[in-house]
């Protein structure tokens, strides 16, 4: 299930300067694929700093369904009994995804080379999500899917009973996709060969190498060529979850934008896949520092320190830098909101098939709190008011979208009055402690307002 109950009307307010230590929770990214690829391993994986949001709940809860044995012992740490390569059970449940795009599309490739049947369902944004970027490709291994029109949830997938490997230029640039065919391709005979034209988030090459597999990738004209040798038996491994790049985000971008603040994030992963919002805003000129970089399990990791910045600047953010922050364009547009001048973000078509229509979510939410915003199917531009002059004083929806509800309370944080949020029940889904951790820094959040 989602878990998501009623709505949860939260407002944020001007407030004095964040200052302290945001120990952010573990990746999401890293967390499911730990989760998956434990249940495909022959023996015990244990995970330290799993993230304990709802998505990632939803998928322990789908790897039990499939026959592995996932324990929760308190503290972040877990572990999880693999049945391995092709040992997945059928389940006797339709698997519920929640409000994850990533759990149920690696699920399905987990699941598509196995001769089982499984039915995926989510929450209403998952269930309008696009599925057939996944079940194109899965049915080329020989998995046949019967959704919704369109190809979305509630779907089943026959997994193939004599699956083929194979080789799949992914057309959209998508780690999801890209890692739906991996992990299909554990489970095929022979080499199942992923290209991808942009180099997307990297996580599932690394750990199913840290697993075991024999995986290559290559740069070449066509792209990053990756190269799977199927039915390996995996090992398991024990994992810390690095902090999540993607959460770290939120205070970062809240002390840059209320004044006096000055607040240490450590341990955040710089793979340069997931860490594209922070070489932005060095452009806009932030003051965001890299203190203590090191390297932690084969990723450069460095503790972000994040100071009110008052002279940021619109830029336009390259276009090929899309895929190493697609998460971070809503928070990116409330920090454009107090820089001076225009920010321009081109190439973000996938910003529209997220949890929400993230262009159309911002855009609307941005205008009604007083930013001029302009958008066309695959970019949006945000004019900056400059440090003091955002206007703020509107009710948003969040539209069951974590990111969008985080964004626009960081808006409220700094702008004239403050900002409604219709629900932020969805936060829940990647950083359920976003709220204590934001208040602990100085922010003032309540639960009321909308
Ligand atoms: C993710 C990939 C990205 C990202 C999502 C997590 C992953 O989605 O937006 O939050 O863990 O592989 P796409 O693969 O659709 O780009």
């Amino acid at each position: 299930m989602s878990g998501h109950g009623d709505p949860i009307p939260m407002t944020s307010s001007a407030c004095g300067p964040l200052t302290g230590t945001a120990e952010v929770p573990g990746d999401k990214s890293i967390s499911h694929r730990s989760l998956i690829l434990g249940a495909l391993s022959v023996g015990e994986t244990t995970i330290e700093g799993l993230l304990e949001g709802q998505d990632v709940l939803d998928t322990a809860k789908a790897m039990r369904a499939f026959g592995a044995e996932v324990t929760e012992h308190g503290g972040g740490r877990w572990s999880v009994q693999g049945v391995g390569v092709g040992g997945f059970a059928e389940p006797s449940q339709v698997i519920d995804c929640g409000n994850s795009g990533t759990g149920v599309r690696l699920i399905m490739g987990a699941m598509a080379t196995s001769p089982i049947t499984a039915t995926f369902t989510g929450d209403a944004s998952l269930n309008g999500r696009p599925m057939a970027r996944v079940t194109d490709p899965l049915a080329l291994f020989g998995c046949a899917a019967v959704g919704r029109s369109g190809g979305r949830l509630p779907m089943t997938l026959v997994g193939a009973r004599e699956p083929v490997p194979v080789r799949y230029t992914v057309p959209v640039p998508s780690a999801q996709v890209k890692s739906a065919v991996l992990l299909a391709g554990l489970n095929a005979p022979g080499k199942t060969v992923v290209i991808e034209a942009e180099a997307t988030r990297d996580h599932t090459e690394r750990m199913l190498a840290g697993f075991g597999a024999e995986i290559t990738v290559e740069e070449k004209d066509e792209g990053r060529v990756i190269t799977l040798t199927g039915q390996p038996e995996l090992c398991p491994q024990h994992i810390e979850v690095p902090r999540d790049t993607s959460s770290a985000a939120f205070p970062v971008c809240a002390a840059l934008v209320v004044p006096g603040s000055d607040v240490l994030v450590p341990g955040i992963g710089l793979n340069p896949t997931r860490a594209g919002l922070f070489t932005t805003l060095r452009e806009m000129g932030a003051d965001l520092t890299y203190e203590n970089e090191r390297e932690e399990g084969g990723e450069p990791v460095a503790d972000l320190r994040a100071r009110f910045s008052p002279n940021l600047k619109g830029i336009e953010v390259p276009p090929e830098r899309a895929a190493s922050m697609i998460d971070e364009y809503p928070v990116l547009s409330v920090v454009a909101a107090f820089a001076e001048g225009l920010t321009v973000m081109r190439g973000v078509k996938e910003l529209r098939v997220k949890e929400s229509d993230r262009i159309e979510a911002m855009a609307t939410g941005l205008r009604a709190n007083g930013i001029d915003v302009e958008d066309g199917p695959d970019w949006w531009t945000v004019t900056g008011k400059g440090h003091g002059n955002v206007p703020g004083g509107a009710l948003v929806a969040s539209h069951l979208d974590h990111r969008i509800a985080m964004s626009f309370l960081i808006l409220g944080m700094a702008s004239q009055e403050s900002v409604r949020v219709d629900d932020g029940g969805p936060i829940a889904t990647s950083f359920p402690i976003f709220e204590p951790l934001m208040q602990g820094l100085g922010a003032r959040i309540a639960r009321a307002g909308a």
